[in-house]
């Protein structure tokens, strides 16, 4: 059980007969774009998916400016919600039980590094870190402190994921031999100051989208229960970079060797996608063909006409899954701090923390064989 207040001691105590609701009080800091995304999941109606076991609280709110923070508060609907100017106060608050996290990645580490010393815990977005060894402080820290912490790879927690998971790992496509997991986003016509644009805030598609790409990969391919859990090599990587110094366009080639398949990623910040996953097995192919690869709706099934001899020649039998997203789907991560909290638990089985030391150990790689150097203040553990 971790080590948390009173207070929070009675929310798990009322919360262990199952006919309750445990209710989990949030505090965010970095109040820019995703924040307010996610804030507003968080405020939504957990029935509206289907959720009754728990429910999320937005409690506290810090900023840079007592106005920004207040102002923030009141357009997600929590008026009522401590606003503070600065990210120290929102650690301290006793009613914060968790603390989300939605600076720049540059600023994560840091970040989480003094949630989880004030005794919070953590939901950090991605890449929760810069580096892999900035990822092994956190959750070594998040163990000796017995708090929860998890990175916000909220797409993991899509049903439409976990069920393109279980199809591919269960052979619908056959054997798997490739993967091309590809994230595009526009940022033209952004501001220059941007952090996208700053090699400071660890700009750039790599850090940013790349995530994406592998957060598939590993569900595909990581996770298939034929590969048994054996660490991928990146085996090239190459980027063009922009004017600022910052990648805008990246593809990596990856090798899977326990269980012999390959796989294509690439991002950028210069053109956009309609991004595409595409599953290649002996039978046939499944492929995520929508916008954005972050919260796609929809997936295809392909499969062979084997009555043809000639593989190259063989139509596809194709079938159409729609999976529409209550909200904007950012709520599921937030249910399992939610679930982890309640019972305990430190890590989460669908984003452990090993999961997160290796996708930023290949980030780690991708950036090296790509050329892409941070500047060591934001690479320090
Ligand atoms: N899960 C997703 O779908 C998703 C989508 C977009 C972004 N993200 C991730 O979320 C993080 C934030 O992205 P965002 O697009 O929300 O960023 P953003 O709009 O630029 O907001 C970041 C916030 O961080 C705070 N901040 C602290 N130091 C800063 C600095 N030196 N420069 C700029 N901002 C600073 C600011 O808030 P205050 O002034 O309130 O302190 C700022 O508003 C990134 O790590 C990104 O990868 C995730």
């Amino acid at each position: 059980m971790p080590d948390i207040g009173s207070k929070q001691h009675q929310q798990l105590s009322s919360s262990s007969s199952l006919l309750m609701t445990f209710t989990l009080n949030f505090g965010i800091v970095g109040l820019g774009g995703i924040s307010e995304t996610f804030a507003r999941d968080l405020l939504t109606n957990p029935l509206d998916r289907g959720v009754s076991d728990v429910n999320h609280k937005l409690v506290a709110a810090g900023s840079s400016s007592d106005k920004k923070a207040r102002d923030f508060l009141e357009r997600v609907g929590a008026s009522s919600a401590t606003a503070y100017s600065s990210y120290e106060d929102v650690y301290n608050d006793p009613n914060v039980t968790v603390v989300y996290i939605g600076t720049p990645h540059s600023h994560h580490y840091h970040n989480a590094r003094d949630a989880l010393h004030a005794g919070k815990h953590v939901l950090v977005e991605k890449p929760a870190v810069i580096t892999a060894d900035q990822m092994r402080a956190l959750a070594q820290l998040a163990q000796q402190k017995h708090l929860t912490l998890m990175e916000a790879k909220w797409t993991r927690f899509f049903p439409m994921l976990k069920e393109i998971e279980n199809k591919v790992h269960s052979g619908v496509i056959g054997d798997v031999k490739q993967v091309h997991a590809d994230f595009g986003q526009t940022f033209t016509g952004v501001s220059s100051d941007h952090r996208i644009f700053n090699l400071n805030l660890g700009g750039g598609s790599i850090m940013d989208l790349m995530p994406y790409p592998l957060i598939w990969v590993f569900s595909v391919l990581f996770y298939h229960p034929a590969n048994k859990l054996c660490k991928p090599s990146v085996r090239g990587a190459t980027c063009i970079k922009n004017q600022y110094g910052v990648d805008e366009m990246t593809t990596a080639l990856l090798k899977f060797p326990g269980i012999d398949a390959d796989a294509v990623l690439s991002s950028n910040i210069n053109v956009g996608s309609i991004s595409t996953l595409v599953v290649r097995g002996t039978h046939g192919e499944l492929v995520v063909n929508d916008l954005p690869l972050s919260r796609p709706l929809s997936y295809e099934i392909r499969l062979r006409d084997t009555t043809n001899p000639n593989p190259d020649d063989q139509q596809r039998k194709t079938t159409t899954y729609h999976h529409p997203i209550p909200h904007h789907g950012m709520h599921w991560e937030a249910d399992e701090m939610a679930r982890l909290i309640a019972a305990g638990e430190s890590q989460s089985q669908r984003v452990p923390w090993d999961d997160s030391v290796l996708s930023a150990e290949l980030l780690d790689d991708i950036r090296s064989q790509a050329g892409i150097k941070f500047p060591a203040a934001i690479e320090s553990v």
